[in-house]
């Protein structure tokens, strides 16, 4: 039993035992074997897929994952194909050595670390691939044109290579949460989605691994994002509804503040089409520096 602290941003987690049993596997055949025996014995499992470069928001997932289930498996794989050409796929933050580290001081039983090929063994060009139809053109889809059929398409291999009872995702990325929940239902598949709130720095800014892009002056900046986005919610939860109006003003305070925003809108917060009578979500993309900020807020109503 040992204590440690894991600081990640400003965000830090205790954590009482350190597992030095996690199992590290990288072949399919291998994971399967395993997850059929906790299987037979009862147990249920819970997978949180992530890309690794692990910060506090990711470690919430697996916190959340160790709740819901006696077993947890963490897949870390950087998806070649769901970066759109000319993105950062090469120099995608990689940190393989202390990911591990945070895993097993979280209790994490098995990290799932694929090579490509097990995960893509044919030609790309004959991968099969899941299409979730227009969520996967709209907002980030529309800016990064291929992107959800490469989410989608990694989502369903790995649930339906773990199959787990539960599986754990972040509501930073949240057009991605809802192409994932369409996937799971068009799909039949009976695992169940569970989502986190987007942890934030002290300043606001939503954590993600392309943070690391941010230059400290990029880094001052990036708050207006939230703040705009508090702003707007504000005034719709005070009654406004001119939601075109308030998009406007919303990008011009980013502009003048520096960013290049990609879109800036208020949505249902289900269908992300436009703002009906329920839940909106107010969605946004933007450029600072080498960095392609997404954050959100959700008006629950
Ligand atoms: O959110 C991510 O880290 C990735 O898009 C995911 C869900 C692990 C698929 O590669």
């Amino acid at each position: 039993m040992k204590i440690t602290i894991l600081q990640s941003g400003q965000e830090s987690f205790q954590v009482k035992s350190i597992n030095s049993e996690m199992k590290s596997i990288d072949s399919i055949t291998e994971l399967r074997k395993q997850l059929n025996h906790w299987r037979q014995a009862g147990l249920r499992i819970a997978l949180v897929p992530t890309m690794g470069n692990l910060h506090a928001g990711h470690l919430s997932l697996i916190e959340k994952a160790r709740k819901l289930a006696e077993k947890v498996v963490v897949s870390i794989f950087v998806n070649p194909t769901q970066f759109v050409e000319g993105e950062d796929y090469e120099s995608y933050p990689r940190t393989p050595e202390e990911d591990r580290k945070k895993l097993e001081a979280l209790d994490v039983d098995i990290l799932f670390q694929p090579r490509v090929h097990e995960i893509y063994p044919v030609d790309l060009s004959h991968q099969t691939k899941v299409i979730v139809p227009h969520l996967d053109n709209i907002f980030c889809g529309e800016s990064r044109p291929g992107h959800f059929a490469g989410v989608a398409t990694v989502v369903t291999k790995l649930l339906n290579i773990v199959q787990p009872d539960f599986a754990i995702f972040g509501e930073k990325d949240y057009q991605q949460l809802q192409v994932i929940r369409q996937l799971v239902r068009d799909l039949c598949m009976t695992v169940e989605v569970v989502s986190m709130p987007t942890l934030r720095e002290a300043s606001g800014l939503a954590m993600s691994s392309r943070n690391a892009y941010l230059t400290d002056q990029d880094r001052e900046k990036a708050a207006t994002l939230y703040r705009v986005l508090n702003e707007m919610a504000e005034v719709i939860r005070g009654g406004g509804d001119n939601y075109q109006e308030l998009e406007k003003a919303g990008l011009k305070i980013l502009t003048d503040e520096g960013f290049k925003p990609d879109y800036l809108a208020v949505v249902d917060a289900e269908t992300l089409g436009p703002p009906g009578e329920g839940d909106l979500a107010i969605l946004v993309a933007a450029w600072i520096g080498r960095a392609r900020l997404i954050d959100n807020v959700i008006i629950r109503r």
